[in-house]
């Protein structure tokens, strides 16, 4: 589709899932002599042509390192970076372009609120606040510096649904706790937290919030000014752009507070043997030449959602996420792990008898790919006293064909093993 058959899809505010999975070139390929079914959405999306033809430009007509040439081919690089992280403040209504900080992902992300918030505000005896349902990105790096300072980790226990319990978050919140940190979608279950009562509960609290929307902004708008989150996570190839790039959103005033995470170039006004004094937000925490053709990518891959019908794509994924469940609930000996009442983009299961590595095995001979294991939650494995889970994950481009495919191809492994 060209960039004008989407701006009309998206006037009409119709959402054409065909039309639109001509955007994605891989989504043609064949798997094991299968056409693919992509449903593996959480581990990481596919690229819309026009970001692989963004990040082909930049290196066929503008590479060139930023913020330091004066040549004109300089010049041009680090215009095209700055105006994606501009494009990226504007998608996620950020203030201002300065709280959008370039990572190389959400991991980076959260380890930076941790060792440079962290390490200069936690003191023995204060709490950080996950939930039982995070990813070990938001639960190793406060592991981390609560040894470093001395603080404490708690943790926000979950329903047999896969839901926080909120009167456990209201207790657990006291005057100790100094930042909750969130998912705002889980990977795993694909609960939607209801995360703008909980960042409000813990600013009552006095306390901040990191929100890591890693699994959200891929389904539903980001809005900062209206979420009111301290700190916002997310990684640039689960949103359709490309590895090794990431953003964190913070609060300008907090981030000017806050030291850098790294030393390096770029992140210096001036350096002696004595002192360096370091540069403003947000390059005081960008070390280094970045991952310039991502941060590109990123922007792009911004540019073609807002051309998208969000909304329609919202509501057409929503349905998708309810006719996979209502499909994989007809299977017998199938059990879905995280029946929240808000949920977003992943159906975790298992079957009777089947390890779900072997689910994987034979839906993959069947060109079906999704991930199976225990996607980097292992304490939330614990909670549900599984070792793993298999997950199907859902992007905008999946369509009912998909998960047709997918409860077929499932019924077929309950052939093999019963
Ligand atoms: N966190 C990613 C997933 O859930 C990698 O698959």
């Amino acid at each position: 589709m060209t960039t004008s058959q989407i701006i009309k899809q998206n006037q009409t505010g119709a959402f054409d899932v065909e039309i639109v999975r001509k955007d994605f070139p891989l989504l043609k390929r064949m798997v094991h002599g299968k056409p693919l079914v992509y449903l593996d959405n959480a581990a990481t999306s596919q690229k819309p042509l026009s970001v692989i033809e963004a990040i082909d430009r930049y290196y066929s007509e503008e590479n060139a390192n930023i913020h330091r040439g004066v040549h004109w081919l300089s010049e041009r690089a680090t215009e095209a970076y700055e105006n994606a992280r501009a494009r990226i403040a504007r998608y996620i209504n950020a203030a201002k372009p300065q709280e959008v900080i370039i990572t190389r992902g959400t991991t980076e992300s959260i380890n930076l609120v941790a060792f440079s918030w962290g390490w200069k505000n936690l003191r023995d005896g204060d709490e950080v606040l996950i939930s039982a349902m995070e990813h070990h990105s938001n639960i190793v790096p406060w592991q981390m510096i609560c040894a470093r300072t001395g603080a404490k980790l708690r943790v926000i226990p979950v329903s047999d649904n896969g839901e926080i319990l909120l009167y456990e978050y209201r207790n657990l919140l006291n005057p100790k706790t100094r930042i909750v940190a969130v998912t705002h979608v889980s990977n795993v279950l694909g609960t939607v937290n209801p995360v703008s009562e909980m960042i409000q509960w813990a600013h009552e609290n006095g306390s901040l919030f990191l929100l890591d929307g890693a699994q959200s902004i891929p389904h539903m708008d980001a809005n900062m000014r209206e979420l009111d989150c301290d700190f916002f996570a997310f990684s640039g190839h689960k949103l359709f752009g490309p590895t090794g790039i990431g953003v964190l959103y913070g609060k300008f005033a907090l981030l000017d507070e806050m030291d850098p995470y790294q030393g390096g170039g770029d992140m210096i006004r001036s350096v002696t043997f004595e002192k360096t004094i370091y540069n403003s937000v947000p390059h005081k925490f960008e070390a280094g030449t970045p991952h310039i053709a991502g941060g590109i990518g990123l922007g792009e891959a911004i540019a073609y959602l807002e051309k998208l019908n969000r909304h329609a794509a919202e509501i057409h994924e929503t349905n998708l996420l309810h006719y996979g469940e209502s499909l994989l609930r007809q299977i017998p000996g199938v059990r879905i792990i995280g029946n929240a009442k808000e949920k977003a983009g992943a159906i975790s299961f298992l079957m009777d008898g089947v390890h779900p590595h072997d689910i994987g095995t034979i839906l993959d001979q069947e060109g079906i790919a999704i991930r199976t294991g225990h996607h980097c939650c292992q304490p939330l494995m614990e909670r549900f006293g599984i070792p793993a889970t298999a997950r199907a994950s859902l992007a905008f481009y999946n369509s009912r064909e998909d998960l047709d495919a997918l409860a077929e191809a499932l019924g077929k492994v309950r052939d093999i093993f019963h």
